[in-house]
Parts: structure tokens; sequence; C-alpha cells
């Protein structure tokens, strides 16, 4: 399968990518939301978790993982980061994508239940249908449950500027283009730039939006590593403090070369006999940021 490839190919130098500057502003933008949305002890399934950097980061903050992704590389290079971290024995791995996803759980959870579901920098971007997600929400994830997506943004405001200023206006939108194709590892990858509103058809009624953060607002995403180092670092020392202070403002938000958003499932929502009682994931509520998403 071409996205499996091009990800095998990836992996070996997937964590050097995610060493730039850019990336890891993003990567701790993220972990500082996982850390406020998440509790120690929560059971988490993570989607496409590639060389397995939050799986790290949440086993290490004391929650239990089960991460799945459909490339053997990247799930061999996770297995060795759980192998040499003090928290690894709480996460397992799962080779599969999300759509066997539902089949493998069926088999594997026993009626026990996640708190929260969590893929994060893009993984879903790789899949046209998202059905997968609602149906492992409805049926996996108990009352009060979280879901924990970081998408690619449809407007990503660094990248607009870029392609404008480069005299290349058919790229400014090429996010919103129904046939999009990144390349990965030198293969293409066809892409897929879901709505907000794509997410809440498929887990219907029962989840309410309620967190979206804009990661890599005014950072520019990592591909403009080589640029962003042009720049003197004060500035973008300066430029990084001003992302984390914009990343959850109305309509800005829907801005950043990824977009982080949190649901929770309702608790008056009952999915095969789990109780609402007992099975709260305590989540922080810091006042909705959803105002300003763009359906
Ligand atoms: C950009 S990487 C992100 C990896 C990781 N989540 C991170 O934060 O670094 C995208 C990952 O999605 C995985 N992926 C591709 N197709 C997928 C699918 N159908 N279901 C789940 N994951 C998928 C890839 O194998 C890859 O590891």
């Amino acid at each position: 399968m071409t996205v499996t490839r091009a990800f095998d190919r990836l992996a070996p130098t997937y964590d050097v990518l995610a060493g730039g500057e850019a990336f890891l502003h993003q990567r701790r933008q993220t972990h500082a939301a996982f850390t406020r949305w998440l509790r120690p002890g929560c059971r988490v399934l993570e989607i496409g978790c590639g060389t397995g950097v939050d799986t790290e980061f949440l086993a290490t903050a004391g929650l239990r993982v089960i991460a799945c992704d459909p490339s053997e590389e990247m799930l061999i290079r996770t297995q060795r980061r759980l192998a040499r971290t003090a928290a690894g024995d709480r996460a397992t791995t799962l080779s599969c994508g999300l759509e066997d996803l539902p089949r493998f759980l069926d088999g594997l959870d026993g009626g026990e239940g996640f708190d929260a579901v969590v893929s994060n920098f893009g993984a879903l971007n790789c899949v046209r249908s998202l059905a997968p997600l609602g149906a492992i929400a409805r049926r996996h994830l108990r009352p009060g449950g979280a879901i924990v997506l970081g998408l690619m943004g449809r407007a990503c405001l660094w990248e607009s500027c870029y392609f404008a200023a480069r005299g290349r206006p058919s790229l400014m939108a090429r996010r919103r283009q129904p046939d999009a194709v990144v390349p990965v590892a030198g293969v293409d990858v066809p892409t897929f730039y879901h709505r907000t509103r794509e997410v809440r058809e498929v887990l219907g009624a029962g989840f309410a939006l309620d967190q979206v953060l804009g990661v890599g607002v005014v950072v520019p995403p990592p591909y403009l590593e080589a640029r962003w180092q042009q720049v003197p670092a004060p500035i973008r020392r300066f430029t990084a403090g001003l992302d984390c202070v914009v990343s959850s403002w109305p309509i800005v938000n829907q801005l950043g070369d990824h977009i982080l958003t949190r649901w929770v499932k309702r608790r008056e929502v009952q999915t095969r006999g789990f109780k609402a009682e007992g099975s709260s994931t305590g989540f922080e509520h810091e006042g909705s940021t959803a105002g300003g998403s763009r359906a």
C-alpha cells in the first residue's frame, strides 16, 4: 500500500525531521495540551503513533497506552523507544491502521474501554474516511472520555504567506484541493485535509467539541526549518512565545499548520453498558475555545 510504503521509508529519518526547532515547538504545544487534558491513569488508544514520541510522553506521564500504526518500520521504532523508557511497560503496540482498528479492538478490548483516543500530527490526514474513528469512539470510549485529534489544518497562515511571497498563488490553497498529494520520502501520498464538520459528522451527536488549538500559527511548518534558522534566535524565541499565546484565540486557532481539537463524549451516552460513574477522566476545563471553530 502506498501510504505504508511511504512511512516505512520515512521511518529511519523521522526523528531527525521531528527534532527540528519548528517541529519541536509544535510538539511541546501538543504535549502541554495533553498534560492539561488527560489525566494520569487514563487508558488511551493512540492511532498512528509513528516512532512513538507521544506514546513515550503519555506513558511517562502515567497513562496506559495502546498505540497502533500500519507502518512496521515506524512501529519497530516505537517498540525500541518503549524498551528504553522506564515507563515503557505502560504501553503496548498494535500493528494496524485506523481502517482495521475496530476489528482488532473488538477482539482485544474485553469491554474495558478507553478514557481517551489520541491521534497526533496528521496520522488521520492519511485516511480518506474517518468513519472507523466514529465507530471506535461510540463503541470503545467511555462516557466523559475524550478524543484528542491533531490534524493538518486547511488554512495554514504561514504556508499561504510563504507561497504568496514566492509568487505561487496556486499553492496557497493547496490544502483545500480535493485531490491533494504530499510527497513523503519520495512517495506521493494522497492527503485528506478533513474539515471540523467531517469529524463532527462521524462522531455524531454524542460528542461535543470543547477545545481548539492552532499548533504552529506564527511559527512556520517544519519543512521551512532551514529558512527559520536564518531568523535571529531572539526573534524565533519571541515568535514561539507569541504562538503559545494566540494558539487558542478564536479564528486564529484555525490558522495553524496543525489543529488540535478535543471532543468529549457526553455522559448521557451509554456505550456497551459502561457506567458514567467511575469512568470520569476528570478533564480540566479551561473554558471553551471552540467558539471560533469553523465547521
Ligand atoms: C506524520 S506521522 C505522525 C506520527 C506520530 N503521530 C507523531 O506524532 O509523530 C503519520 C503517521 O500516520 C501513520 N498512518 C498512515 N496511515 C495511517 C492509517 N490509515 N491509520 C493510522 N495511522 C496511519 C503513518 O504510518 C505515520 O506513522
